[in-house]
């Protein structure tokens, strides 16, 4: 079989076989198979797409490629989210302490932000010392000890995924959905899961802007997930305007944290209670979704979820000390409020315009080098539907230099519609599949 004979089948529309597709990630990973051959091929898939089957093999394939963490000898049921990205976007520093306060064991591989949409690795980097470049070993002993552990990728994970990533970024063949879905899958399915929860995020925030894409996706990802013997469940959730109300590393884990004593947003609350509760049902602790909520509910109002993130801060090497004086974690030089020069009511935020104004601030990334700062961000002082008058405060900025702020300043502004008439309230969840 000659890579040749692959492509021109793919290219033709056919359907791959399972041979076919481990030549092709066997050669991309060893490098046997020429770039160019490889980017044909990627091509074709993003072209023709991928049925059931083939994006099952594909997936199981980039998965094998690497290293595939066993931890059945952790005596608890093994269950992660993954959420395919958005702005405001900070539920795993919630649910994951939270999940694990219920008895979960939560192994969580996150990524960094990239343009518009943050990561959870920069978040919990905006907590002095907070380390997320562990060992495998470290990470086991952490997840064993207090139920969950937060770490970036390693290069024995999926490197199948970095280089078949790395030649869609320069080849327009990124927004596929057969290849979005085995890359995403080959990493999850690496965690050694019973259990996944999936958070597909739709709107103009999103990576999948209609709920048409964004219930495909879900498609794809649940139908690997199930086809790979782990209990997966996906969520459809609104990413029309930012999630919560700060957006910027430092700041979102101060919303974290205050989500965590009770006193989060509503929108962030109760999509992290929903998620956690799925978890809770993927992991077979709670049969009744209702059930999962009220433990959830109840975790929340005790503070144990709270306690969770303190002890994990503490085993990562953070300083615990951020969950009780924010200031621990360093603020931005100075704040300023944008104000509303209209009267009426929020009728939209264009989430990803306020992604890219944060990004401008120095809160994101342009390029994966880039380094970004802790500090900077946005926190939203007014949502959709809310009452706004002439003069009043849409949102605060906190920056550090000014160079790029009247530049966020217009992006922001420019985020935001008004309206007479009160818009019809948007449903978060809109889907379980
Ligand atoms: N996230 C991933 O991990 N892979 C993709 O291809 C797209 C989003």
């Amino acid at each position: 079989m000659r890579p040749q004979d692959v492509i021109r089948k793919k290219r033709d529309g056919g359907q791959l076989t399972k041979e076919e597709i481990n030549l092709f990630v066997r050669g991309v990973t060893s490098g046997e198979m020429a770039d160019y051959q490889a980017s044909a091929l990627l091509m074709a898939i993003f072209l023709n797409g991928m049925n059931d089957d083939e994006r099952l093999a594909l997936t199981e394939a980039m998965l094998h490629s690497g290293e595939v963490l066993d931890f059945s000898d952790v005596p608890k049921p093994k269950v992660d989210k993954h959420s395919t990205g958005g702005v405001g976007d900070k539920t795993s520093l919630i649910l994951a302490p939270l999940a694990a306060a219920a008895g979960l064991a939560v192994p969580m591989i996150s990524g960094r932000g990239l343009g518009h949409t943050g990561g959870t690795l920069d978040k919990l980097e905006a907590i002095p010392g907070f380390r997320v470049n562990l060992t495998l070993a470290e990470f086991r002993q952490t997840l064993e000890r207090i139920g969950y552990a937060m770490m970036g990728q390693t290069g024995t994970i999926a490197p199948a995924d970095k280089k078949l990533y790395a030649l869609r970024d320069v080849t327009s063949t990124v927004e596929s959905i057969p290849l979005i879905s085995a890359s995403i899958m080959s990493k999850k399915l690496a965690e050694g899961l019973d259990g996944l929860v999936l958070d597909v995020k739709t709107g103009g925030g999103a990576f999948m802007k209609s709920e048409t894409d964004a219930k495909a996706l879900a498609e794809a990802l649940v139908g690997i997930g199930r086809g790979a013997g782990v209990r997966t469940v996906a969520l459809i959730t609104d990413m029309n305007q930012p999630l919560g109300r700060a957006v910027g590393n430092r700041l979102e884990v101060i919303e974290c944290v205050e989500t965590l004593r009770g006193r989060g947003p509503r929108d962030l609350t109760e999509l992290s209670i929903e998620l956690t509760a799925q978890m809770l049902i993927a992991g077979e602790v709670k049969k009744e979704i209702e059930d999962a909520r009220d433990v959830v509910r109840n975790l929340l109002e005790t503070g144990a979820g709270l306690e969770k993130f303190r002890e994990l801060i503490e085993a990562q090497g953070g300083d615990a000390g951020v969950i009780d004086d924010y200031t621990r974690m360093p603020p931005a030089a100075h704040e300023e409020d944008l104000l509303s020069e209209s009267n009426g009511y929020v009728a939209k935020i264009e989430a990803e315009m306020i992604g890219v104004a944060s990004m401008l601030l120095g809160a994101g990334r342009v390029r994966v080098e880039d380094e970004v700062d802790k500090a900077v961000g946005i926190v939203l002082n007014k949502k959709i539907g809310d009452t706004v008058r002439c003069g009043e405060s849409l949102l605060r900025i906190h920056y550090n230099g000014a160079e790029k702020l009247d530049e966020a300043k217009q992006m922001l502004r420019a985020a935001f519609r008004f309206s007479e008439e009160k818009p019809s309230p948007q449903k978060l969840i809109k889907a379980v599949l």
